[in-house]
């Protein structure tokens, strides 16, 4: 009777959704949950419609006696804070949540309907990696996943949560994405683990200290964000996604204008020092100007002489960019540039307008940067900036010297509006290697060398360092007072909240990568 194939179809259903009870007792006894528990952190409640719950491998042969449901990963849609994503979880109580044919063609199907959608894409991964026994086409499975992230990509965002082994070629899905998240102690990723190192060269290292989540998240640059457990990471997943918008065309959600345009902010002149060589914290400046002073920065413990944060101006997402006087004096090296250069092109790609607030001695010198190509490197950052078309500002609040300077959003590499602070300095160097280059001569056969070169100094500081030097040249839209840096950023973001720019006709430029 109908009751009783409906009362099967229930139960297969339960059976399946349920899962081993076996392998998940070990999947929490390895402190990780399951896909299921994982995708109800991330989701709102009750909002997940499932994709493909009955597929499974067609393969014969070698270890693929079984055949479970799923094949190992958990497909489609759901939303965040009532907008609509779509997801993938990968399942390692099923063949370890290796990739065969069947789990890639789920995953392809997610994404497809994502671009289609214009929806977010998110990939939770915990995985052996490609299946072994379904040989190569594991592998064309992943190739189908690159391509669809590429072709997704600066169309809809991107995330990549790694909550368990990632290992071989599946470690380009979240090289790939647009942002990766990774889970302490649980999560590791690598191109080859610890036992092929160790054949290839002899090195012994364990899955932490090659993969791990502080790795990443520290030294490699891999991770943009990382997390203690896996509660707290998919709370920030779906914090990141409320101030992204879905996709390229619309705008990121607005929580609504709050004032900001007439929000003065006096500490921010007794933050940032006066002395150009002091340290400080730029996230303190970050604070007073976004609302509520909060923000989320990406790449926190990566390159942290550059700051990369997202945050609202006047209830609108922008994305901030800052020198770190208080990390290495905040000059611009390899990994300041590529963090910075890749989360400006991110913003341009969505939308998100730039705010850049400067505070740069220059780029790092030495034989390390110069035979790790800096040049080929800061070009990168030159190249995001002259290529973006969001609405850009930027804030001089204490100095910028030489090439840094120019990199730094300067109004030669097309920012639409710049404000200084009164205080700073803006100059081609510092003055005393200026007077070096400029005098020496002179300094060489002066009586009093001490006293000409003290003369000659602040000569040169007066006529060109000082920000009105730009600002009369029309470099500086405008001087302020730091007091006023919140307001003059929120003015000038609704003054420009309309620009628009047609990209120019070509196939692609070509970013020194
Ligand atoms: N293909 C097929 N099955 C895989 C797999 C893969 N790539 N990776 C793991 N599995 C299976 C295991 O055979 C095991 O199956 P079983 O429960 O039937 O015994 C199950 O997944 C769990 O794996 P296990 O090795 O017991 O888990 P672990 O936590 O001890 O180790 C890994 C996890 C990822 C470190 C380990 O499974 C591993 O090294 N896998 C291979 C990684 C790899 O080289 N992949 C190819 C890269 S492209």
């Amino acid at each position: 009777t109908m009751q009783d194939v409906r009362r099967d179809h229930e139960r297969l259903r339960e059976r399946i959704v349920a899962g081993d009870a076996a392998a998940i007792s070990r999947q929490h006894a390895l402190g990780k949950r399951t896909a299921r528990e994982r995708l109800d952190l991330l989701l709102d409640e009750g909002s997940f419609v499932e994709i493909d719950l009955y597929r499974r491998h067609l393969g014969t042969g070698l270890k693929l006696r079984t055949r479970p449901h799923t094949d190992g990963v958990i497909a489609g849609s759901g939303t965040v804070d009532g907008r609509r994503v779509f997801v993938y979880a990968q399942d390692f109580t099923v063949f370890g949540g290796s990739l065969g044919e069947a789990h890639a063609a789920k995953i392809h199907k997610v994404m497809d309907l994502a671009l289609a959608t214009g929806s977010p894409i998110i990939g939770l991964n915990d995985s052996g990696g490609a299946r072994i026994q379904e040989g190569v086409m594991s592998l064309h499975g992943y190739g189908g996943i690159f391509r669809r992230i590429v072709a997704a990509s600066g169309i809809v965002p991107q995330i990549s949560v790694v909550l368990g082994p990632c290992a071989g070629g599946a470690a380009y899905s979240p090289a790939l994405a647009d942002f990766t998240f990774m889970v302490r102690d649980t999560a590791q990723m690598y191109l080859t683990g610890p036992d092929v190192v160790h054949a290839v060269s002899g090195e012994r290292v364990g899955h932490d200290e090659l993969g791990g989540a502080d790795v990443h998240g520290g030294r490699s640059g891999v991770a943009a964000f990382v997390h203690d457990d896996e509660v707290a990471c998919l709370e920030e997943v779906r914090h990141l996604l409320s101030l992204l918008p879905s996709n390229n065309v619309d705008a990121a959600p607005s929580a609504g204008p709050c004032d900001a345009t007439t929000d003065l902010r006096p500490r921010l002149a007794e933050v940032v020092p006066v002395e150009p060589n002091r340290p400080y914290d730029m996230r303190q400046v970050v604070e007073e100007v976004v609302d509520d002073g909060e923000f989320l920065e990406v790449h926190r413990d990566w390159a942290r002489n550059v700051i990369c944060a997202l945050g609202r101006v006047d209830g609108e997402t922008v994305g901030v960019v800052g020198n770190q006087p208080s990390v290495q004096a905040g000059v611009l090296d390899i990994p300041a540039a590529e963090k910075a250069a890749r989360f400006v092109r991110f913003c341009d790609a969505f939308g998100i307008p730039l705010v850049t607030l400067v505070d740069v001695p220059g780029f790092l010198p030495g034989t390390d940067q110069e035979y790790g190509g800096i040049i080929r490197h800061g070009a990168k950052l030159l190249y995001a900036y002259c290529e973006a078309t969001v609405p850009r500002v930027q804030v001089v609040v204490r100095k910028a010297y030489g090439g840094a300077y120019i990199v730094m959003d300067s109004r030669s590499i097309g920012t639409d509006l710049s404000l200084a602070w009164p205080t700073n300095e803006v100059a081609v160097m510092g003055a005393d290697g200026a007077v070096n280059v400029l005098f020496r001569r002179e300094l060489a056969t002066a009586a009093d060398p001490a006293e000409l070169r003290a003369e000659l100094i602040a000569e040169y500081a007066e006529a060109l360092m000082h920000p009105q030097y730009a600002a009369e040249r029309g470099l500086f839209d405008d001087v302020i007072d730091p007091a006023e840096t919140r307001a003059a950023v929120a003015k000038g973001l609704a003054m420009l909240r309309d620009k628009r720019a047609e990209p120019p006709r070509r196939k692609h430029g070509n970013i020194p990568l």
